[in-house]
């Protein structure tokens, strides 16, 4: 690859700006407006600078635009494309009527194969570069999105999905079944390029203890690998995990007796959790994937994203799609928003943009990686409009500080905003 510089308005972070009242000059923003960002033949970054690079840089005109950090969604379902917008039902409901039956078609390596490219090349499209993914429970499944991701050199974080339980014959494995495929795909997968396996529990009703014993035993085993799973997300669906698991103390306790709450562990939701479960994150580490858009779509609740952070424990931003109705982490960010407004918190588009960028590649351990513009990380980043159509126009024309405009992006903005998507410093996405 020939290294090239692109011209536009820079925007990252250094750090987390907090829940202050937002201004241009908040801790931890990195605002570089007209600057030059340079990408190596590697694909790395390897500089930013105000001034024009010498003529053997390519150069790349997006004066105008702004270039941000890929965003990075943290919880996410590849085989949930089919299920956006399914009408009328909470969580266990829509579970079994929509979301199983879909996944089901999985069964198919070829409907693998076609849904993991499909799903990546539209996470591209929404200007998210990477993500931590649910694959359904077929081995295939996960084979095909990890061959799709390293395609596009993309950094996905994956597993097979177990369980053993409370599903349609079809949709479960067994504790062998699952140990089995499990190391086979860590041991082709795990560490590959920019791949990493996650232990995939979908949560506590589908797995018996046995497999929940499992997970645990392989995430001990394979240093380097995640958890990913649900947790606390519907009232129906802790009523079931008491009655499941009448020895645990609380939904979470069911996975953390089995050493699945960690610091590599990503749970989504989190919006149930009692005071002891909250100081359990912190203590371990692990982060809550909040998933606003799912969240009010499903009529989950309202999760407590400032309350969580008082309290240690980090939280991430996710689609989770189809839950949630959109792979837009600018959709997320303003369902984020109204979730936290109707909590009496304002959101600002600092705090958000940060969580989808360097607050979740801290929260993964990737900031070395991903989610910055940082000297020497990837080139995953983005183009974006700050304003498409005649009303996102004329609000954009009004702003008058920056994080105005950007809020204004946040809440207005969608994928049609971006312009273009780079992944190591390769454009895999450009709006046509
Ligand atoms: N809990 C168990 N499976 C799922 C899922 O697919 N989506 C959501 N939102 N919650 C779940
Ligand atoms: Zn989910």
């Amino acid at each position: 690859m020939n290294r090239y510089a692109v011209r536009a308005d820079l925007l990252d972070f250094t750090a987390d700006p907090g829940w202050g009242k937002p201004h241009d000059a908040s801790a931890g923003l990195r605002w570089r407006p007209d600057h030059w960002l340079l990408v190596d033949g590697s694909g790395r970054i390897a500089g930013v600078q105000a001034e024009a690079p010498e003529p053997s840089w390519l150069r790349l005109d997006h004066r105008g635009r702004l270039l941000m950090p890929g965003f990075i969604d943290t919880h996410v379902h590849m085989p949930q494309l089919e299920v956006l917008a399914s009408f009328g039902t909470e969580l266990l409901h829509w579970l079994e009527t929509y979301t199983f039956p879909a996944e089901l078609r999985y069964a198919d390596p070829e409907a693998c194969s076609a849904g993991s490219n499909r799903f990546l090349d539209a996470l591209l499209a929404h200007g998210t570069t990477a993500a931590v993914v649910f694959p359904t429970v077929h081995k295939a499944s996960a084979e095909a999105l990890f061959t799709a991701a390293e395609q596009r050199g993309m950094r996905v974080i994956a597993g097979k999905c177990l369980m053993d339980r409370n599903a349609p014959p079809g949709l479960t494995d067994t504790v062998d079944s699952a140990e089995r495929d499990s190391t086979e795909l860590i041991e082709r997968w795990h560490g590959r390029g920019r791949l990493a396996y996650a232990h995939t529990v979908r949560f506590a009703p589908t797995s018996s203890d046995a497999q929940l014993a499992l997970a645990g035993r392989l995430l001990a085993a394979h240093p380097g690998t995640y958890l990913q799973t649900h947790v606390a997300e519907n009232q129906d669906e802790l009523r079931w995990v008491a009655e499941l698991f009448p020895d645990a103390r609380s939904y979470l306790d069911v996975y953390a007796r089995h050493g699945l709450v960690g610091a590599r562990s990503v749970l989504a939701h989190g919006i149930w959790l009692d005071a002891d479960d909250r100081a359990l994150l912190a203590r371990e580490g692990a982060q809550i994937a909040h998933s606003p858009s799912s969240n009010l779509f499903l009529g989950s609740g309202l999760a407590d994203w400032r309350g969580l952070e008082q309290e240690g424990v980090a939280v991430t931003l996710a689609s989770d799609v189809g839950g949630g109705t959109s792979l837009s982490m600018l959709r997320t960010m303003a369902d984020a928003y109204k979730v936290q407004a109707l909590r009496g918190v304002r959101l600002s588009a600092w705090k958000a943009l940060y969580a989808a960028t360097r607050g979740a590649a801290t929260a993964l351990g990737l900031e070395r990686e991903i989610g910055s513009l940082d000297i020497g990380c990837v080139a995953d980043f983005a183009l974006w409009q700050y304003a498409v159509g005649p009303v996102a126009a004329a609000r954009d024309a009004a702003v008058s500080s920056l994080h105005e405009r950007l809020f204004a992006l946040m809440t207005l903005g969608d994928e049609r905003n971006v312009v273009s998507t780079y992944v190591a410093g390769q454009c895999l996405y450009a709006a046509a």
